[in-house]
């Protein structure tokens, strides 16, 4: 078997893996693992902007930190972490001018300061941008910045399982896409910055590499997840294909339509309006269509986002990529007509448990990005915190890296990780031998169970059949063969190996879906439709069970100078 070892391993190549590894390379061996190039990354669909507290918008001079920090917390409807939350706003703005300084072009102000723009559930105009490009020029420049530093990359190169015994972490399984290669990597130190989860449902936002393996290794390696029934629905999917279609549309000062011709956010949000929260603009459109004030396309029904009074000089200046979609995908120039929209599957809330420094309960194991829940937005993320997290969050897991291999002297358990690779190697072997079952199929049916039973409104009901479905699911996986068995770039493969995490993490929502009896942010139970400080003012912890099943326990919620009270908006 082919070993190799590494100071430290980075398994994801988007925002929160690349600043990870930047902030380690020029001390330690790093070792960057990434299914994809990175810039193939999910950071890169990130469109609207980053957050931070500059002030540069001639309404936000009087922003701050603090004023973010709440923004947030309401945002999360109280759910959030506050301490992390205050580490996150409070290094936001060295974050937006360290990454100006590596380079990255963000739209400017006429006096050359960087661009801010209103985005939802923020007091201030706080969103620094770069057009509507933001993820892909984040993404370019850190990209840049981690190459320029010779970081170790490994482009397509599937991390199948991670290696954990005794509470610490030894390395991951790794599996070599272009020649089907399994690989035994140790490392004195692990993080995951493996993304979110978006393509367990069947309508998301999220590119197709979003399958939440990375949580779902850690779950089954013994890591526990938080909040994993806090499922962010995106206000605004394109028809028919669910691209992303962002909220800079409505920051920029777009509309939302019913075919009544109301800007129905009225009813919903009256101060706030396009810009309330994302949890609460998705819920009000579902309400409008599930109440037939919606239009039909033969892909669905849909509501518009009317841009056309924003004129063709700032649509082409601010929203160019947006303009470029509709009219790719769709045969829409929003120049001229509206853009035909649902609410998607867009963001992951909950993840691989994790502190403020991004370490979790397993020795030399590390989270950081959308895979962790640190937790920063609790029940609802705002738009452009996920930006923000990533390199934030990616930052501190360098320096928190740093601190743990100073501090202890660590061997990782070379032989932990070679059994681990012999049972990935168990698992092909069992999937080309060939059962009746085919992945895609049950991926396919996966993600509309969790679409109908565990979306943006959820009952007692639907949560209890999404739990039975899923499960007659994973009995049919135990029969899952593929078609080919080529070792060169074998996707079928790679997604059979990833579906079976994909189960765990479906459990996992729809466990804390049942199981969490009020609303709270994204979570909206028809059946309890009012917020329980008292009894669920609480993280919901995961944990795998013998049996395999998630046991959940509930945990304080951090609470430092922002009280709990009615979210209006
Ligand atoms: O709507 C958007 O541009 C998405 C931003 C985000 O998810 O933060």
């Amino acid at each position: 078997m082919i070993t190799r070892s590494h100071d430290v391993v980075i398994v994801g190549g988007g925002l929160a893996g690349l600043r990870a590894a930047v902030g380690l390379c020029e001390k330690y061996d790093v070792a960057l693992f990434s299914k994809v190039h990175p810039i193939r990354s999910h950071s890169i669909a990130a469109q609207g902007g980053i957050n931070a507290a500059l002030g540069n918008n001639p309404d936000s001079a009087d922003d701050s930190w603090e004023k973010h920090a709440f923004d947030t917390i309401k945002g999360s409807d109280y759910l959030a972490d506050q301490d992390a939350v205050e580490i996150m706003c409070r290094e936001a703005p060295g974050i937006v001018y360290e990454m100006e300084h590596w380079g990255c072009p963000f739209s400017r102000f006429s006096d050359g300061s960087i661009a801010q723009r209103p985005f939802g559930g923020a007091g201030y105009p706080r969103t620094c941008y770069s057009a509507d490009l933001t993820g892909h020029v984040l993404l370019n420049t850190l990209f840049e910045k981690a190459v320029s530093l010779g970081v170790k990359i490994y482009p397509e190169w599937h991390v199948t399982a991670l290696a954990v015994d005794e509470n610490a972490c030894h390395g991951v399984a790794a599996f070599d896409l272009m020649n089907g290669e399994l690989v035994s990597v140790d490392a004195k130190a692990t993080l995951f910055a493996t993304g979110g989860y978006g393509r367990v449902y069947f309508y998301s936002t999220n590119a197709l590499i979003n399958t939440g393996s990375g949580i779902g290794m850690a779950y089954k390696a013994g890591v526990p997840l938080k909040d994993m029934e806090f499922v962010q629905f995106h206000p605004t999917g394109l028809i028919g294909t669910n691209i992303l279609m962002t909220e800079a549309c409505r920051g920029e000062g777009g509309y939302l339509i019913n075919s009544q011709g109301e800007r129905f956010m009225q009813k919903y949000a009256p101060k706030a309006m396009e810009l309330a929260p994302r949890d609460i603009v998705s819920r009000s459109i579902q309400t409008e269509i599930n109440a037939g004030r919606c239009f039909e396309h033969p892909l669905g029904s849909y509501i518009r986002l009317d841009l056309m009074h924003l004129g063709e000089k700032k649509i082409l200046e601010k929203l160019p990529g947006i303009r470029d979609i509709c009219i790719d995908f769709i045969g829409i120039d929003p120049i001229r007509e509206p853009i035909p929209i649902m609410p998607c599957q867009h963001y992951s809330m909950g993840g691989i448990d994790t502190d403020v420094t991004a370490a979790t309960g397993v020795q030399g194991f590390f989270a950081a990005g959308e895979c962790a829940c640190v937790s920063v937005h609790g029940g609802n993320r705002l738009g452009g915190n996920s930006l923000l997290e990533t390199i934030v969050f990616g930052k501190i897991a360098a320096r928190s890296i740093d601190k743990y291999l100073s501090a202890v002297s660590v061997s990782p358990k070379k032989d932990m990780c070679v059994r681990t690779v012999e049972a990935v190697r168990a698992k092909i072997e069992h999937f080309l031998a060939g059962g009746k079952e085919k992945t895609f199929q049950l991926h396919g049916e996966l993600a509309r169970v969790m679409s109908k039973h565990v979306g943006i409104f959820r009952t007692l009901s639907g949560a209890e059949a999404a739990l039975d479905e899923i499960e007659a699911l994973r009995e049919r996986y135990r029969n899952a063969g593929i078609s080919s068995p080529s070792m060169h770039m074998n996707y079928e493969l790679m997604n059979a190996i990833e579906l079976e995490y994909m189960f765990d993490v479906a459990l996992s929502i729809a466990r804390g879906a049942l199981l969490r009896e009020e609303s709270r942010g994204a979570h909206s139970r028809t059946d309890f439709p009012k917020r329980d400080d008292e009894k669920w003012l609480k993280h919901s912890i995961a944990r795998i069970s013998g049996d395999g099943h998630p046991d959940i326990s509930l945990r304080d919620v951090t609470i430092t100078r922002y009280k709990p009270m009615e979210r209006t908006y």
